[in-house]
C-alpha cells in the first residue's frame, strides 16, 4: 500500500469513527504515511536478520551466519545444533562430513534439501572450536528458529542430537531417552534422533537411527 492509499484508508476510518462517535473528534495527530511498512515475514527476511544479527558474542567470531536451507513449503524440517567450520565458511547448513551423511539419511526416506526438507540449526553462528552453544547464545538465537518453524509449518520436525532436542523440548535428557517416540513442539510432531556426527563416531547408533528414520517416514 503506498502513502496515498494509506492516507485514504486512514481518512475513511476516521470518518467511520466520527460517525459512530456522534461527531468529529477535536484533534487527531496526523500519522506519517510515508513511513516504510514492516516487510512481510519470509525466509528471506528472517535470513537477512540472521546475517545482520549481533545479539550474542558468536557474531564476533563467525565468517558467515547460517540461516538455513531448503524450500519455502517443505514437508519436513531437520534441526541441528549449530554450524561447524565448513558451514561457517559456506553460509550453508550441514555441508561437512556430518552433512553428507545427513543428506544420505534423508535421501533414504525420500527427503532432500532441494525438494522437500528445510534444514536449520538452533544457533545460526559457529561456536568457536565447535563447543556447545552457551545458554545465553541459544536463548538469543532461538527466536529465529521458532519464526522459521511458524512460517514453514512442516508436517514433522526431525531433531538431531542432544543440543537441538534440549532447545526445542526444554529438557536435559539425552538422545537415548528421547528418541524412538513422537514428541510435540507447539503442535508440530517432533522426533529426536542421533546427530549424524555421533553416527560417524560410533557405528552402534546406526541401527536405532534407522528405526527413527522409518518412524519419521511413516508420519509423512
Ligand atoms: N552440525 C550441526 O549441528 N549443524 C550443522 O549445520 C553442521 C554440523
Amino acid at each position: 500500500m503506498n502513502a496515498d492509499e494509506r492516507r485514504e484508508l486512514w481518512e475513511g476510518l476516521c470518518a467511520v469513527e466520527d460517525y459512530l462517535g456522534g461527531g468529529p473528534k477535536k484533534a487527531r495527530a496526523l500519522p506519517d504515511f510515508s513511513a516504510p511498512e514492516a516487510p512481510e515475514e519470509s525466509l528471506g527476511t528472517i535470513a537477512a536478520e540472521v546475517r545482520a544479527c549481533r545479539a550474542c558474542r558468536l557474531c564476533d567470531t563467525r565468517k558467515n551466519a547460517v540461516p538455513g536451507q531448503g524450500p519455502s513449503s517443505p514437508l519436513a524440517m531437520v534441526v541441528g545444533e549449530g554450524p561447524g567450520a565448513e558451514e561457517d565458511s559456506s553460509g550453508l547448513p550441514f555441508v561437512g562430513p556430518a552433512g553428507k551423511l545427513l543428506d544420505k539419511m534423508l535421501a533414504s526416506i525420500g527427503l532432500s534439501r532441494e525438494d522437500n526438507c528445510f534444514i536449520a540449526n538452533v544457533v545460526k553462528c559457529r561456536p568457536p572450536l565447535n563447543r556447545d552453544p552457551a545458554d545465553d547464545e541459544r536463548e538469543a538465537c532461538l527466536g529465529y528458529l521458532e519464526r522459521q518453524i511458524a512460517l514453514l509449518r512442516p508436517k514433522a520436525i526431525l531433531c538431531v542430537g542432544r543440543v537441538a532436542a534440549g532447545a526445542l523440548l526444554g529438557t536435559a535428557d539425552g538422545v537415548g531417552r528421547l528418541r524412538g517416540a513422537w514428541r510435540d513442539f507447539g503442535g508440530t510432531p517432533l522426533l529426536v534422533t542421533y546427530h549424524p556426527s555421533a553416527l560417524l563416531r560410533d557405528e552402534s547408533y546406526k541401527r536405532p537411527a534407522w528405526e527413527d528414520l522409518k518412524l519419521f517416514r511413516e508420519r509423512l
